[in-house]
């Protein structure tokens, strides 16, 4: 049985792995080599990853790829995309290609402002604090002004301050919003030490007032919201209906067969996950190439698709006048300044492969990003399939838990070319290339 440790976070990296090698693993030496394998050649590179998180015990390798021929706002770029799925890259690439042919794609960031609170409880009678809100905002700005200067000098800050009565959704509760503007960073940590102050000032505010009860003041917690309605980027696409006509298929018929995939996701939960899903695979591999909070985009995402009160599509579609216009509009909340940006290299080297782009470009480029893969998912479903595009990608992955030499690749993948790779199917057409049983399902 496991024993408990106290300390661990104390211990040296060799301690922490002798002991984690020691007590999960069946072959302790085999897997500290591997772990170690993992390790950067560079001891101040590998110092760095160290530091990012805590107990770190190896680097775990996430495939850095690159997206070429994106047009985006007339101006060509290359997205690095951090992913591990097969076909994400391809179909990005694919979709880029397409629409360069059709005009590029078109952005623009319709608002850029993150929200934040200070959630108290007041178990009296608060109507003080909104008959005096002048005097108390006052005070708030007042107790932040230092810690807002930099940002001011930047065009950022506080934009606005509000009190919330939310005593109807839960009782004594209330709320004060803040609305910031973080200029090029994400603005996390700024937005959470302005609040704490806030929360400190309404304390002294309370404590203060003849009206008010500081003993019925709680305040909870401080902190950012990930929903971020009030920083959101639209991209889209547009094009002559004909101009979307493939083999077999007229631009008529593509663009409603297409129309109705997202009427689909617009209607049923369980297809609008899936389609948001794919929209996520472009935006998250951008997020993490890019040193962002993959985790706050999809928060906010998938909380923006639920905001009719059913979970939708992210994306929409439209058929006027013979146009096809397709969009995607999403609350993106991205820095491109503190965090990773800095520290990590390849992320530094991705956002100059970017061109260096200001926050709002990068809302921007990423929310194409979404589209582009949605574009292509939604393209191959309502023609041939997804597996047909999707199995090509990932015969290298079967080939490769195959342990298949070069030479056999080169066999099986030209077998393959013009049929979809089932993993069955390639199991049987390696072995039997092989000259070797095909294993049994499950053995
Ligand atoms: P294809 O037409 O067979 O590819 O498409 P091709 O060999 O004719 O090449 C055409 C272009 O595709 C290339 O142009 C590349 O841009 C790109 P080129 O570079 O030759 O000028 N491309 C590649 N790029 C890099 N490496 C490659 C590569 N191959 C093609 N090896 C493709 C093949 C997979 C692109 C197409 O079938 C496709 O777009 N399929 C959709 C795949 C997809 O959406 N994958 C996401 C994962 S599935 C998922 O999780 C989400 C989903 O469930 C979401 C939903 O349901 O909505 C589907």
């Amino acid at each position: 049985m496991k024993e408990p440790i106290k300390g661990f976070s104390k211990l040296s990296k060799a301690a922490k792995l002798e002991w984690l090698t020691q007590n999960n693993f069946e072959n302790p030496e085999a897997t500290l080599e591997l772990f170690q394998s993992y390790w950067h050649n560079d001891e101040t590179v590998q110092k760095k990853h160290d530091d990012f998180i805590e107990n770190t015990m190896t680097n775990y390798y996430m495939p850095f790829g690159v997206a070429p021929n994106f047009q985006i706002n007339g101006k060509l770029y290359t997205l690095p995309m951090a992913i591990e799925e097969s076909s994400v890259v391809a179909a990005a690439a694919k979709s880029a290609s397409y629409w360069m042919a059709r005009g590029g794609f078109k952005t623009e960031v319709v608002s850029t402002e993150k929200i934040g609170h200070v959630h108290f409880m007041y178990e009296g009678d608060a109507s003080p604090l909104f008959n005096e809100f002048n005097a108390l905002e006052e005070q708030l700005r007042a107790a932040t002004k230092e810690l807002t200067a930099n940002m001011e000098a930047r065009g950022g800050g506080i934009t606005a301050i509000t009190l919330v009565d939310k005593t109807a959704d839960l009782d004594h509760y209330y709320q004060i919003e803040v609305c910031f503007e973080t200029c090029d960073s994400m603005g996390a940590n700024f937005i959470n030490s302005n609040l704490e102050e806030m929360a400190k000032s309404l304390e002294a505010f309370t404590a203060a007032h003849q009206d008010l009860n500081e003993d019925k003041l709680e305040v909870v917690m401080r902190i950012l919201s990930n929903y971020t309605p009030k920083c959101i980027v639209r991209a889209s696409v547009s094009c002559p209906v004909s101009d979307l006509a493939s083999e077999g298929t007229t631009g008529e018929d593509f663009a409603r067969k297409f129309k109705r995939a997202i009427d689909i996701a617009n209607a049923e939960p369980y297809r609008a996950t899936t389609h948001n899903k794919g929209i996520m695979n472009g935006i998250d591999a951008l997020i993490i190439a890019t040193g962002n909070d993959f985790r706050a985009v999809e928060a906010a995402c998938h909380t923006y698709a639920s905001k009719s009160g059913q979970y939708r599509s992210l994306t929409h579609c439209s058929i006027e006048n013979g146009t096809f216009t397709y969009w995607i509009e999403i609350p993106l909340a991205l820095g491109v300044v503190g965090g990773l940006t800095k520290l990590h290299p390849l992320v530094v080297k991705a956002l100059e492969m970017l061109g260096k782009p200001n926050a709002e470009e990068l809302m921007g480029i990423v929310a194409v990003s979404g589209l582009a893969q949605n574009f292509a998912a939604l393209r191959a479903l309502v023609t041939t399939g997804i597996q047909k595009g999707h199995m090509k990608m990932h015969l290298m992955n079967i080939l490769n838990q195959l342990e298949a030499t070069p030479e056999e690749k080169v066999i099986v993948a030209n077998y393959f070319k013009d049929k979809v790779p089932h993993h069955r199917e390639v199991v049987n057409y390696f072995c039997n290339l092989r000259g070797v049983p095909v294993p049994k399902v499950g053995g």
